[in-house]
């Protein structure tokens, strides 16, 4: 690579030394503007076509878009036809002003003033370039020059607007676009030129873009930046101050919040930050930010895949897997440590009933915007004992007592290690069935009866039963203080002593109607070795007893 302070120019940095942002927070949502159907279009490989932009409309609206920038009516004719066809096929909800943006030339501003015949609501949006690159290698022409072009704009589109027939309610939009190209002092006297052509009020606000047009420096600049020409605007109370962020460098929507936290009040931005080159500000992005901080975003992202699925269908672009929010692996833990963290969270809230949501590495509640909770923890070699349990749990409703994760996170492990990839629940499930319930079995109950004897002060269980070894049956009988300790005596007469009961548990699990009791046994074998058991009856004494046997049974396996 070249020497990279031969080649690039570093940004210029603003001279705010008492900036007031940095102690500021964001307590309040946007204004939102929607260009989704415009900078978000004009950047896809094959623009959408009027269904597609009819059914994304709705959509946006559907959300609580109020201000929807629908194109860019003098460019084309579809363009045209599309803003035609939005507003005579009744398309547009009373409460929302659609957007068309327009160059600040004569001709295209008269034909965008043709397009909105009939609209309810409309936003002009004129523009044209300030930044110094752009008036050096493009326009050739000085900044006196340049503001003779928004003047003359300004000056046609409020002649047209004043005199525009029928109901339709106008306002105006300008952008210094480049804006954050652009020195901060020009910046301020082209917009305060457009809103003196324009006789801009307080009840007559005019709305001043003022676009990261190309991202090129930090954030904390644009909002030097933002705050600076809020400072210096004459007749600041009748602008409203909009954004519209880039994302060149990656940090459009940290600009995009930081521009507020300067005193920005209105923002443009897409869906999941589609948009020329590496895209506009991420609105859904930017919004749960703010959700997440307890501040509603007035937007509803209560079902966040069915937009998503309405996005790629529409645009044919795709939501990358780690897409904050939407990607299809940002509720997903791989990572043992991280599996048992949520894990724990989980019992924590339901432990302590808690409202409030104290997860780690969950920043936001999935159930919030429409995502499946199940998947939250997926399986692979390099998961941890925690993240089986917790699958055996969320999905199946089994509860490992904790001192059997380690075993079963071992054969789980080992399992992934064999398929040589992520395992599946149900895969996990198989796992747990194959080496506790579906096991071998050397020793097999084949019949059983059980008598309780109750005495003035005790009572006793008799245990008789047939036991299956090795293909021959053998008649046993115990007496004990309990069903699974009769069941112990018992067994001892076909030799199995020597096992020390260690632990037990158990709980109800149901499927459907059918209720039936899980119980985990935890022996201590001859060898010294501790093995779980399990056992699923109808009946928890049942269930106990196939558990010690299962036990049995797989300490016997070499
Ligand atoms: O990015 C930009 O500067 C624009 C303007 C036309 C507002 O899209
Ligand atoms: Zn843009």
């Amino acid at each position: 690579m070249k020497p990279a302070n031969k080649k690039y120019i570093p940004f210029q940095q603003i001279n705010l030394p008492d900036r007031q942002w940095p102690n500021r927070v964001i307590d309040n949502p946007p204004v939102w503007c929607s260009v989704d159907l415009r900078d978000g279009n004009q950047a896809l490989v094959d623009p959408m076509n009027l269904q597609e932009k009819l059914i994304y409309f709705k959509a946006l609206c559907d959300m609580g878009f109020k201000e929807i920038e629908v194109g860019f009516p003098s460019a084309s004719e579809t363009e045209y036809e599309i803003c035609r066809e939005l507003i005579e096929g009744g398309h547009i909800p009373d409460d929302v002003c659609i957007q068309v943006l327009v160059q600040a030339r004569e001709h295209l501003i008269r034909k965008t003033f043709d397009a909105i015949r009939g609209a309810k609501n409309v936003i002009v949006h004129f523009y044209n370039s300030t930044s110094t690159l752009q008036r050096k290698v493009v326009f050739k022409k000085d900044m006196p020059g340049i503001i003779r072009i928004a003047v003359e704009g300004a000056r046609l589109i409020r002649q047209l607007a004043n005199s525009y027939k029928g109901d339709t309610n106008i306002r105006i939009e300008y952008s210094p676009e480049s804006f954050s190209g652009t020195e901060m002092d020009n910046a301020v006297e082209i917009c305060a030129a457009v809103m003196k052509e324009l006789g801009a009020s307080p009840e007559h606000p005019v709305i001043l873009n003022l676009p990261n047009t190309v991202e090129m420096c930090t954030p904390n600049t644009y909002a030097d930046q933002i705050e600076y020409f809020i400072r210096h605007l004459p007749n600041r109370q009748s602008a409203i101050i909009s954004i519209h962020p880039h994302n060149d460098r990656g940090t459009g929507v940290a600009a995009a919040e930081l521009a507020l936290l300067a005193g920005a009040e209105r923002v443009e931005g897409t869906l999941f930050g589609n948009g020329e080159r590496t895209g506009n500000l991420d609105i859904v992005n930017m919004g749960l930010n703010m959700y997440t901080q307890g501040v509603d975003p007035g937007l509803d992202f209560s079902n966040l895949p069915a937009l998503r699925r309405m996005y790629e269908d529409c645009t044919k672009m795709r939501v990358h897997e780690r897409h904050p929010y939407a990607g299809d692996l940002v509720f997903t833990a791989f990572s043992g440590s991280h599996q048992d963290a949520i894990n724990k969270g989980v019992q924590y809230m339901k432990g302590t009933g808690g409202d409030k949501w104290e997860i780690p590495y969950l920043p936001i509640d999935p159930a919030d915007i429409g995502r499946e909770y199940e998947p939250i923890i997926r399986i692979n070699s390099q998961s941890g004992k925690g993240g089986a349990a917790f699958v055996m749990q969320n999905s199946f409703g089994y509860n490992l007592p904790k001192a059997m994760h380690p075993e079963f996170g071992a054969m789980v492990k080992a399992e992934c290690d064999r398929v040589g990839r992520e395992i599946s629940t149900d895969e996990l499930f198989q796992v747990f069935c194959k080496n506790y319930l579906e096991i071998p079995q050397k020793y097999k109950l084949v019949g059983h009866s059980m008598l309780e004897e109750s005495g003035r002060d005790s009572s006793r269980v008799h245990f008789h039963g047939t036991v299956e070894c090795d293909g021959e049956e053998k008649a046993i009988h115990g007496v004990g203080n309990g069903p699974v300790d009769a069941f112990f005596q018992a067994i001892k007469q076909v030799g199995i002593k020597d096992y020390e009961f260690i632990s037990y548990h158990e709980h109800a699990i149901s499927s459907g109607s059918d209720s039936h009791a899980i119980a985990y046994i935890e022996l201590k074998a001859p060898n010294g070795k501790t093995v779980f058991g399990v056992g699923i009856e109808s009946n928890i004494n049942m269930a106990s007893i196939k558990g010690v046997l299962c036990a049995i049974n797989r300490s016997l396996l070499s």
